[in-house]
């Protein structure tokens, strides 16, 4: 089993809509998947037609350290994804989660009890940096960082690997991050080049040697993708030709090591 964290303290980088379609995607290729929607916003789980469940989904977990079967929902929209539904309720435990009243370890515990089922586990976390994502950070074997093709991408991306390499340090030393993945990226505006470049620069690109850092991958804008979300669907479901949706097919493959 795989257990990925997608994350970024930044807020609308594509967290949630990677999710989705990676974890579609993932389903769709035969991997028992299960998606645990750790943002009180409980965007992935509307974007996955399911209704949020205030006791029994990610609070549930969170506040008992199990997943329960009655935790766990079917996505309408792709029979084999499954989903721990967010609501907002999930937001009163932050504070526990993060003074320690609630363990940072109690996702990983959760997430054990189902290891024999799934796959791939992967976690939507919320734009911060509180107890909830360094929770989902100590569980991960990997994390996924999407950042969007703008100036300050940079900028938050030392951030949230400071606080990768901190969990790392601390509670989970085989913690990496399985890449950064560049989202909403318009090929008709120079500076998205130049951003790409100077990520790549940085990070390395996914053909050095060692570790992949930034996939090779690129998610376009595309206007599919927002339409999609505002039926409540995943950009696959919604219209598998469109760029949005081949974007997310190519990351899908990419992390399944078929490319
Ligand atoms: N490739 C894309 N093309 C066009 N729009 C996109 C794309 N990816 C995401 N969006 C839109 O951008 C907005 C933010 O995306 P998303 O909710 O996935 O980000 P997020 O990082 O999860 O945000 P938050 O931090 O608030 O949880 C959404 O309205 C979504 O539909
Ligand atoms: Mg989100």
């Amino acid at each position: 089993m795989k257990i990925i964290a997608i994350a970024n303290q930044k807020g609308g980088v594509g967290k949630t809509t990677t999710a989705i379609n990676l974890g579609y995607c993932l389903a769709l290729a035969n991997k028992n998947t299960l998606l645990i929607d750790l943002d009180p916003q409980a965007n992935a789980t509307s974007g996955l037609g399911i209704a949020q469940d205030k006791f029994y989904g990610t609070y549930q977990v969170l506040l008992e350290g199990i997943i329960k079967s009655e935790s766990i929902k079917q996505s309408t929209h792709c029979p084999g994804l499954f989903v721990v539904p967010g609501s907002p309720l999930v937001a009163s435990l932050e504070q526990r989660l993060t003074t320690g009243h609630l363990s940072s370890q109690r996702l990983k515990g959760a997430i054990a009890s189902v290891s024999n089922t799934y796959d791939f586990v992967l976690m939507d976390c919320p734009p911060s940096f509180g107890g909830i994502p360094v929770n989902a950070l100590t569980a991960a074997n990997s994390v996924i960082i999407p950042i969007q093709c703008e100036y300050f991408a940079m900028e938050g991306l030392s951030q949230i690997v400071r606080i990768i390499n901190k969990v790392k340090t601390e509670a989970n030393p085989g913690l990496f991050i399985d890449g950064i993945l560049l989202t909403m990226y318009d090929n008709s505006l120079q500076y998205n080049k130049e951003v790409v470049e100077e990520i790549r620069r940085h990070f390395g690109s996914a053909d050095a040697s060692g570790q992949t850092k930034v996939y090779k991958t690129i998610i376009p804008r595309d206007v599919a993708v927002s339409e999609a979300s505002s039926f409540g669907k995943p950009v696959l479901e919604y219209d598998i030709t469109s760029r949005g949706a081949i974007g997310y097919i190519e990351l899908g493959r990419e992390i399944l090591g078929y490319n």
